[in-house]
This record gives C-alpha cells, structure tokens and sequence, in this order.
C-alpha cells in the first residue's frame, strides 16, 4: 500500500499496554521538543476532538462487542485525523498522538480476535492511509501494567475501568499484537523497555526520537 506523504513536522505515536506508561512519557517527550523551540501539539485517542471525547466515555463505560468498539474507535480516529492530526503536520506542528490506528489491530484485533486484515483497511479510510512517522512501543509485562494501573487509579480515584478489568490472556495477546507490528514494520517502530524507571525510559525514548529526526 502507497504511503500518503503531506507531512512537513514529524506525527509521533505512542503505544502499550495498560500501564505502560504513554500518558506521562507523550508529556515528557512533549517538553523536550519544546526545548528546541519546535512547535508540537500533544493529542490523544480516543479524544481531544468533542466526538473523541463521547467516544472515550461511550467506550469506557458500556460493555460493547470488539467490532462495536472498532467501529467507535474509528470514528473518533477519523474527526480527529481530519480536524486536528493532518492541519498540524501539514503547517509544520509535530504531532504526537497518545494511541494511534495500531491500537486498535492490538487491543480489538489480537486482543478481540477481530479479523487483522479487515481492521486494517478501516484503519486505512479513518487515517487516508496516513500513518505515523515514528512509533514509540512501550513494552511492559502485562502483570507490571496492570499492577500499576491500580496503584495509579487508587491514587487517581479513576474509576472507569474496562479493558484493564478483561483477563490476563487479553492482555498477552495485546501485547503478542504489538510486538509483531513492530518486528513487521522496524522503519517505523521503536520498542522501548518501559518497566524501568519513568526518567530513564523518558531519555531512551528522546534518544530515538533526536535520531530519527536529526535532533
Ligand atoms: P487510555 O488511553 O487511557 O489507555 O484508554 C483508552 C482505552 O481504550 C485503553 O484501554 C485502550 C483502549 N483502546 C482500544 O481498545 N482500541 C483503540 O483503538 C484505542 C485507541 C484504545
């Protein structure tokens, strides 16, 4: 599949599982462009667009089939790529983007057992098969994301709960998924050992992300 090009700033993406850590290293790394003066924009999926946001409440609080969930994804994905993502990189804003279309393969795809090839081509309407230029994989043990998830909400008092409270097993194979994405596609992928300290998978994740783009 031909890859679309209208980038002039980088689209970074961020990926894991539960507790991986994406929320707070997307920040970090957002501050670390700003440093350089470059102007970056930190958005998040599902979200940041007010369809986004019904998405992400829908999805969190309603017990929907993974193709139900698929298709909200999507959408959101679609608004947000339109409204937000494309505008920015094509004026010159870097985009870093917390989730992106890969979560969707990995969470509805090898985690729901939804078809792979039929996620991708909805992923290729919702994004006009723009995809990100670097993709930074969080990897974590499931066991140590989901531990500190809880430790996270308990401190948070999150309570919209759903994916994390889906068995062990789930969340092996969402991690399986993303492991191969990234073993297929090296060009884009990074994957990074996020069990350690926040700091240090901060300064890992800014290593790659100044090599890739000649920081
Ligand atoms: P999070 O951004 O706080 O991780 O919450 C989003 C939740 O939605 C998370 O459990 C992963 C899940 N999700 C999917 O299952 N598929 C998707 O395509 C996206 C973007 C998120």
């Amino acid at each position: 599949m031909p890859r679309k090009s209208v980038h002039k700033a980088p689209f970074i993406s961020f990926e894991g599982g539960e507790g991986a850590g994406k929320t707070t290293q997307a920040q970090l790394l957002k501050q670390r462009i700003e440093t350089h003066q470059i102007p970056v924009l930190l958005v998040r999926e599902p979200g940041t667009t007010p369809l986004g946001e019904q998405v992400r409440n829908i999805i969190k609080t309603s017990d929907n089939v993974p193709a139900a969930d698929a298709l909200l994804f999507m959408a959101a994905r679609a608004q947000l790529m339109n409204d937000i993502i494309v505008p920015n990189i094509q004026t010159g804003t870097t985009v870093i983007c917390d989730r992106f279309a890969d979560s969707t393969i990995a969470y509805q795809g090898y985690g729901g057992n939804l078809n792979l090839d039929r996620l991708r081509h909805a992923n290729e309407l919702a994004t006009d098969e723009i995809k990100p230029d670097l993709t930074v994989l969080l990897d974590v043990p499931p066991e140590t994301g989901l531990h500190r998830r809880d430790a996270d909400d308990e401190s948070t008092g999150e309570t919209q709960r759903r994916f994390e409270e889906l068995p062990l097993r789930f969340h092996r194979n969402v991690r399986r998924g993303y492991i191969e994405m990234a073993r297929r596609e090296p060009a884009r992928w990074v994957r990074i050992d996020a069990s350690k300290e926040p700091r240090e998978v901060a300064d890992d994740v800014w290593r790659h992300v100044a090599e890739f783009f000649n920081l």
